[in-house]
Protein backbone atom coordinates (compact mmCIF):
# COMPACT_ATOMS: atom_id res chain seq x y z
CA UNK A 1 0.00 0.00 0.00
CA UNK A 2 2.69 2.26 0.84
CA UNK A 3 3.74 2.15 -2.75
CA UNK A 4 1.04 3.24 -4.10
CA UNK A 5 0.56 6.35 -1.88
CA UNK A 6 4.34 7.46 -2.55
CA UNK A 7 3.14 6.73 -6.50
CA UNK A 8 0.09 8.89 -5.81
CA UNK A 9 1.96 11.29 -4.29
CA UNK A 10 4.44 11.67 -7.05
CA UNK A 11 2.96 11.43 -9.85
CA UNK A 12 0.15 14.42 -8.60
CA UNK A 13 3.35 16.66 -7.82
CA UNK A 14 4.52 15.81 -11.13
CA UNK A 15 1.97 16.98 -13.03
CA UNK A 16 1.02 19.82 -10.37
CA UNK A 17 -1.54 18.22 -7.50
CA UNK A 18 -1.36 18.33 -4.23
CA UNK A 19 -2.31 15.35 -2.62
CA UNK A 20 -3.68 15.36 1.03
CA UNK A 21 -3.05 12.17 3.10
CA UNK A 22 -6.43 10.96 4.70
CA UNK A 23 -5.69 8.83 7.93
CA UNK A 24 -7.59 6.01 9.02
CA UNK A 25 -9.79 5.05 6.26
CA UNK A 26 -12.98 6.56 6.13
CA UNK A 27 -12.89 7.02 9.89
CA UNK A 28 -10.20 9.54 8.85
CA UNK A 29 -12.47 11.35 6.50
CA UNK A 30 -15.49 11.70 9.11
CA UNK A 31 -13.30 12.74 11.66
CA UNK A 32 -11.32 14.99 9.47
CA UNK A 33 -7.92 13.22 9.63
CA UNK A 34 -6.00 14.94 6.98
CA UNK A 35 -3.07 16.62 6.43
CA UNK A 36 -1.01 17.53 3.53
CA UNK A 37 1.42 14.66 1.87
CA UNK A 38 4.11 16.07 0.27
CA UNK A 39 6.60 14.26 -1.88
CA UNK A 40 9.43 14.09 0.80
CA UNK A 41 6.76 12.46 3.32
CA UNK A 42 7.08 9.66 1.21
CA UNK A 43 10.50 8.83 1.31
CA UNK A 44 12.25 5.69 1.89
CA UNK A 45 8.87 4.08 2.54
CA UNK A 46 8.43 1.92 -0.26
CA UNK A 47 10.08 -1.16 1.22
CA UNK A 48 7.55 -0.75 4.68
CA UNK A 49 4.72 -2.97 4.93
CA UNK A 50 1.61 -1.71 6.06
CA UNK A 51 0.45 1.27 5.65
CA UNK A 52 2.00 5.27 6.68
CA UNK A 53 -1.73 6.52 6.52
CA UNK A 54 -2.63 3.73 8.56
CA UNK A 55 -6.06 1.85 8.35
CA UNK A 56 -9.98 1.12 10.41
CA UNK A 57 -12.83 -0.62 9.48
CA UNK A 58 -15.46 2.18 9.41
CA UNK A 59 -19.00 0.80 9.70
CA UNK A 60 -20.53 4.23 10.36
CA UNK A 61 -19.89 4.84 6.65
CA UNK A 62 -22.69 2.87 5.43
CA UNK A 63 -25.43 5.85 7.35
CA UNK A 64 -25.99 8.41 4.69
CA UNK A 65 -25.76 11.11 6.51
CA UNK A 66 -22.57 10.77 7.75
CA UNK A 67 -21.19 10.37 4.10
CA UNK A 68 -23.15 13.59 3.12
CA UNK A 69 -21.29 14.94 5.72
CA UNK A 70 -17.83 13.92 4.99
CA UNK A 71 -18.30 15.27 1.00
CA UNK A 72 -19.18 18.60 2.65
CA UNK A 73 -16.09 18.92 4.50
CA UNK A 74 -14.15 17.33 1.41
CA UNK A 75 -15.31 20.12 -0.73
CA UNK A 76 -14.61 22.84 1.73
CA UNK A 77 -11.17 21.58 1.70
CA UNK A 78 -10.92 21.90 -1.39
CA UNK A 79 -10.19 18.31 -2.02
CA UNK A 80 -11.29 17.11 -5.65
CA UNK A 81 -11.04 13.43 -5.88
CA UNK A 82 -10.12 9.93 -3.41
CA UNK A 83 -7.90 7.20 -4.31
CA UNK A 84 -9.18 5.05 -2.20
CA UNK A 85 -6.68 1.20 -1.21
CA UNK A 86 -8.80 -1.57 -0.14
CA UNK A 87 -11.10 -4.79 -0.83
CA UNK A 88 -14.72 -4.55 -1.46
CA UNK A 89 -16.01 -3.10 1.66
CA UNK A 90 -14.00 0.22 0.71
CA UNK A 91 -15.09 0.60 -2.73
CA UNK A 92 -18.49 -0.11 -1.93
CA UNK A 93 -17.74 2.89 0.55
CA UNK A 94 -16.23 4.86 -2.42
CA UNK A 95 -19.04 4.01 -5.02
CA UNK A 96 -21.60 5.47 -2.54
CA UNK A 97 -19.57 8.58 -2.25
CA UNK A 98 -19.69 9.20 -5.80
CA UNK A 99 -23.48 8.14 -6.62
CA UNK A 100 -24.86 10.26 -4.44
CA UNK A 101 -22.60 12.87 -2.88
CA UNK A 102 -20.72 13.57 -5.93
CA UNK A 103 -17.10 13.01 -4.70
CA UNK A 104 -14.57 11.39 -7.45
CA UNK A 105 -13.11 8.58 -6.71
CA UNK A 106 -10.28 5.98 -7.71
CA UNK A 107 -9.66 2.39 -6.06
CA UNK A 108 -6.47 0.49 -6.02
CA UNK A 109 -6.89 -3.17 -5.07
CA UNK A 110 -5.76 -4.27 -1.34
CA UNK A 111 -5.97 -7.25 -0.17
CA UNK A 112 -4.40 -10.32 1.23
CA UNK A 113 -7.21 -12.05 0.09
CA UNK A 114 -6.82 -11.63 -3.73
CA UNK A 115 -10.70 -12.16 -3.90
CA UNK A 116 -11.65 -9.26 -5.61
CA UNK A 117 -13.81 -8.99 -9.01
CA UNK A 118 -12.44 -7.85 -12.11
CA UNK A 119 -8.42 -8.23 -11.27
CA UNK A 120 -6.12 -11.18 -11.05
CA UNK A 121 -4.18 -9.20 -8.60
CA UNK A 122 -4.79 -7.29 -5.44
CA UNK A 123 -1.77 -5.70 -3.13
CA UNK A 124 -0.15 -8.02 -0.72
CA UNK A 125 -1.34 -11.26 -2.07
CA UNK A 126 2.00 -11.75 -3.27
CA UNK A 127 3.84 -10.67 -0.43
CA UNK A 128 1.80 -12.55 2.16
CA UNK A 129 2.00 -15.96 -0.43
CA UNK A 130 5.89 -15.56 0.16
CA UNK A 131 6.19 -14.79 3.40
CA UNK A 132 3.49 -18.41 3.75
CA UNK A 133 5.97 -20.29 1.77
CA UNK A 134 8.83 -19.29 3.57
CA UNK A 135 7.35 -20.26 7.14
CA UNK A 136 6.25 -23.62 5.89
CA UNK A 137 9.24 -24.46 4.10
CA UNK A 138 11.05 -24.46 7.82
CA UNK A 139 8.16 -26.22 9.28
CA UNK A 140 8.37 -28.85 6.67
CA UNK A 141 12.02 -29.48 8.31
CA UNK A 142 10.40 -30.40 11.36
CA UNK A 143 7.46 -32.68 9.95
CA UNK A 144 10.41 -34.59 7.88
CA UNK A 145 12.48 -35.31 10.92
CA UNK A 146 10.00 -36.30 13.15
CA UNK A 147 7.82 -37.46 10.78
CA UNK A 148 5.07 -35.62 11.80
CA UNK A 149 1.60 -33.67 10.51
CA UNK A 150 1.20 -30.10 10.64
CA UNK A 151 -1.95 -28.21 10.23
CA UNK A 152 -1.17 -24.79 8.87
CA UNK A 153 -3.25 -22.00 8.63
CA UNK A 154 -3.52 -18.88 6.41
CA UNK A 155 -5.39 -15.96 6.10
CA UNK A 156 -8.34 -16.24 4.47
CA UNK A 157 -11.79 -15.64 6.44
CA UNK A 158 -13.95 -15.84 3.20
CA UNK A 159 -11.32 -17.21 0.53
CA UNK A 160 -8.97 -20.26 -0.36
CA UNK A 161 -7.23 -18.03 -2.83
CA UNK A 162 -4.24 -17.37 -0.17
CA UNK A 163 -4.51 -20.89 0.59
CA UNK A 164 -4.69 -22.98 -2.58
CA UNK A 165 -1.52 -21.08 -4.10
CA UNK A 166 -0.12 -21.65 -1.12
CA UNK A 167 -0.20 -25.24 -0.95
CA UNK A 168 0.84 -25.18 -4.31
CA UNK A 169 3.91 -23.39 -3.26
CA UNK A 170 4.85 -25.34 -0.73
CA UNK A 171 4.20 -28.65 -1.95
CA UNK A 172 1.69 -29.64 0.53
CA UNK A 173 -0.29 -33.04 0.92
CA UNK A 174 -3.45 -31.29 1.37
CA UNK A 175 -5.57 -27.92 1.11
CA UNK A 176 -8.46 -27.28 2.80
CA UNK A 177 -10.82 -23.48 1.94
CA UNK A 178 -14.08 -22.36 2.57
CA UNK A 179 -15.13 -22.64 -1.62
CA UNK A 180 -14.28 -26.08 -1.57
CA UNK A 181 -17.29 -28.43 -3.62
CA UNK A 182 -15.64 -31.89 -2.02
CA UNK A 183 -16.11 -33.09 1.96
CA UNK A 184 -12.89 -31.44 2.66
CA UNK A 185 -12.64 -33.58 5.93
CA UNK A 186 -13.26 -36.70 4.58
CA UNK A 187 -11.32 -36.18 1.57
CA UNK A 188 -7.75 -35.55 3.93
CA UNK A 189 -8.41 -38.53 5.99
CA UNK A 190 -8.65 -40.85 2.79
CA UNK A 191 -5.38 -38.45 1.42
CA UNK A 192 -3.20 -38.68 5.04
CA UNK A 193 -4.33 -42.90 4.79
CA UNK A 194 -3.12 -43.31 1.31
CA UNK A 195 0.31 -41.42 2.41
CA UNK A 196 0.66 -43.24 5.03
CA UNK A 197 0.31 -46.71 2.94
CA UNK A 198 2.35 -45.40 0.27
CA UNK A 199 5.17 -44.94 2.90
CA UNK A 200 5.10 -41.22 3.37
CA UNK A 201 4.91 -40.03 6.81
CA UNK A 202 5.10 -36.65 7.07
CA UNK A 203 2.41 -34.16 5.90
CA UNK A 204 1.90 -30.90 6.03
CA UNK A 205 -2.07 -29.89 5.36
CA UNK A 206 -2.68 -26.24 4.28
CA UNK A 207 -6.01 -24.94 6.11
CA UNK A 208 -7.97 -21.74 5.48
CA UNK A 209 -8.69 -19.55 8.10
CA UNK A 210 -12.28 -19.48 6.64
CA UNK A 211 -12.22 -23.38 6.11
CA UNK A 212 -15.16 -25.46 7.82
CA UNK A 213 -13.98 -28.99 7.34
CA UNK A 214 -14.28 -29.34 11.25
CA UNK A 215 -18.40 -28.33 11.26
CA UNK A 216 -17.28 -25.64 13.58
CA UNK A 217 -17.70 -22.01 12.47
CA UNK A 218 -14.57 -20.02 11.80
CA UNK A 219 -15.61 -16.96 10.51
CA UNK A 220 -14.62 -14.61 13.93
CA UNK A 221 -11.61 -15.74 12.36
CA UNK A 222 -8.54 -17.92 13.13
CA UNK A 223 -9.06 -21.22 14.64
CA UNK A 224 -9.74 -23.58 11.82
CA UNK A 225 -6.84 -25.34 11.80
CA UNK A 226 -7.28 -26.13 15.46
CA UNK A 227 -10.75 -27.57 15.02
CA UNK A 228 -9.89 -29.94 12.32
CA UNK A 229 -6.37 -30.80 14.29
CA UNK A 230 -8.98 -31.68 17.33
CA UNK A 231 -11.20 -33.57 14.82
CA UNK A 232 -8.12 -35.66 13.23
CA UNK A 233 -6.62 -36.52 17.35
CA UNK A 234 -10.02 -36.94 18.46
CA UNK A 235 -11.26 -39.40 15.72
CA UNK A 236 -7.60 -41.31 14.52
CA UNK A 237 -6.01 -40.03 17.38
CA UNK A 238 -3.04 -38.67 15.11
CA UNK A 239 0.19 -37.16 16.10
CA UNK A 240 0.11 -33.47 15.10
CA UNK A 241 1.16 -29.83 15.08
CA UNK A 242 -1.08 -26.82 14.79
CA UNK A 243 0.48 -23.56 13.34
CA UNK A 244 -1.30 -20.68 12.79
CA UNK A 245 0.75 -18.09 10.89
CA UNK A 246 -1.95 -15.65 11.43
CA UNK A 247 -0.88 -11.40 10.91
CA UNK A 248 2.72 -12.38 9.94
CA UNK A 249 0.91 -12.47 6.93
CA UNK A 250 0.16 -9.08 6.67
CA UNK A 251 3.32 -7.96 7.45
CA UNK A 252 6.97 -7.67 6.28
CA UNK A 253 8.34 -6.22 3.02
CA UNK A 254 6.68 -6.38 -0.03
CA UNK A 255 7.30 -8.43 -2.53
CA UNK A 256 8.80 -6.55 -6.09
CA UNK A 257 5.48 -7.46 -7.82
CA UNK A 258 3.21 -5.99 -5.00
CA UNK A 259 5.96 -2.65 -5.06
CA UNK A 260 5.91 -2.60 -9.06
CA UNK A 261 1.80 -3.25 -9.42
CA UNK A 262 1.10 -0.65 -6.07
CA UNK A 263 3.52 1.87 -8.14
CA UNK A 264 1.82 1.64 -11.70
CA UNK A 265 -1.51 1.29 -9.64
CA UNK A 266 -0.88 4.87 -8.13
CA UNK A 267 0.16 6.30 -10.88
CA UNK A 268 -2.57 5.66 -13.37
CA UNK A 269 -5.18 6.25 -10.62
CA UNK A 270 -4.03 10.19 -10.76
CA UNK A 271 -3.62 10.25 -14.33
CA UNK A 272 -7.42 8.98 -14.87
CA UNK A 273 -8.60 11.16 -12.13
CA UNK A 274 -6.95 14.10 -13.62
CA UNK A 275 -8.11 13.20 -17.21
CA UNK A 276 -12.00 13.77 -15.66
CA UNK A 277 -12.53 10.05 -14.90
CA UNK A 278 -13.87 9.18 -11.82
CA UNK A 279 -16.24 5.86 -10.22
CA UNK A 280 -13.38 2.80 -11.57
CA UNK A 281 -10.91 0.75 -9.56
CA UNK A 282 -7.66 -0.40 -11.21
CA UNK A 283 -6.82 -4.32 -11.20
CA UNK A 284 -4.96 -6.30 -13.58
CA UNK A 285 -5.72 -9.19 -16.47
CA UNK A 286 -3.73 -11.19 -18.17
CA UNK A 287 -0.97 -9.21 -17.36
CA UNK A 288 -1.87 -5.78 -18.63
CA UNK A 289 -3.86 -2.85 -16.03
CA UNK A 290 -7.31 -2.53 -17.11
CA UNK A 291 -9.84 -0.35 -14.88
CA UNK A 292 -13.88 -1.45 -13.98
CA UNK A 293 -16.44 0.24 -12.32
CA UNK A 294 -16.83 0.61 -8.76
CA UNK A 295 -19.79 -0.94 -8.96
CA UNK A 296 -18.02 -4.04 -10.41
CA UNK A 297 -16.48 -4.82 -7.05
CA UNK A 298 -20.64 -6.88 -6.19
CA UNK A 299 -19.89 -9.00 -9.01
CA UNK A 300 -19.31 -12.69 -7.65
CA UNK A 301 -15.94 -13.12 -5.80
CA UNK A 302 -13.11 -15.06 -7.80
CA UNK A 303 -12.85 -18.95 -6.60
CA UNK A 304 -9.45 -20.54 -6.33
CA UNK A 305 -8.66 -21.91 -9.44
CA UNK A 306 -9.98 -25.55 -9.98
CA UNK A 307 -7.07 -26.57 -11.63
CA UNK A 308 -5.03 -25.60 -9.04
CA UNK A 309 -6.70 -27.46 -5.98
CA UNK A 310 -6.79 -30.00 -7.74
CA UNK A 311 -3.02 -30.45 -8.87
CA UNK A 312 -2.03 -30.35 -5.05
CA UNK A 313 -2.42 -33.98 -4.37
CA UNK A 314 -1.22 -34.99 -7.59
CA UNK A 315 1.86 -33.40 -6.93
CA UNK A 316 2.43 -34.35 -3.18
CA UNK A 317 2.13 -38.10 -4.29
O1 LIG B 1 -10.02 -9.09 5.04
C1 LIG B 1 -8.97 -9.83 4.68
C2 LIG B 1 -8.24 -10.52 5.80
O2 LIG B 1 -6.92 -10.62 5.42
C3 LIG B 1 -8.81 -11.89 6.17
O3 LIG B 1 -8.31 -12.94 5.43
C4 LIG B 1 -8.42 -11.97 7.61
O4 LIG B 1 -9.25 -12.83 8.30
C5 LIG B 1 -8.64 -10.58 8.07
O5 LIG B 1 -8.29 -9.77 7.00
C6 LIG B 1 -7.90 -10.23 9.31
O6 LIG B 1 -8.29 -8.96 9.67
P1 LIG B 1 -8.22 -8.41 11.13
O7 LIG B 1 -6.80 -8.09 11.36
O8 LIG B 1 -9.08 -7.21 11.13
O9 LIG B 1 -8.70 -9.50 12.03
Amino acid sequence: MNAAIRAVVRQADALGSEVIGIRHGFQGLVNRDWRPLPSRACANILQRGGTILHTARCEAFRDPDLRAKAAEDLRAAGIEALVIIGGDGSFTGAELLNRFDGIKCAGIPGTIDNDLPGTERTLGFDTALNTAVEAIDRIRDTASSHERLFLVEVMGRRSGMLAVHTAIACGAEAVLFPESEEDNYEALVQQLKSNWNRGKLSSIVVVAEGDQSSGASNLIGGGAAFSVGERLKKEHNLDLRVVVLGHIQRGGSPTALDRIWGSRWGCEAVNRLLAGETAFYLGTHAGEMVARPLSYVLESRPEPPKELSGMVRVLSR
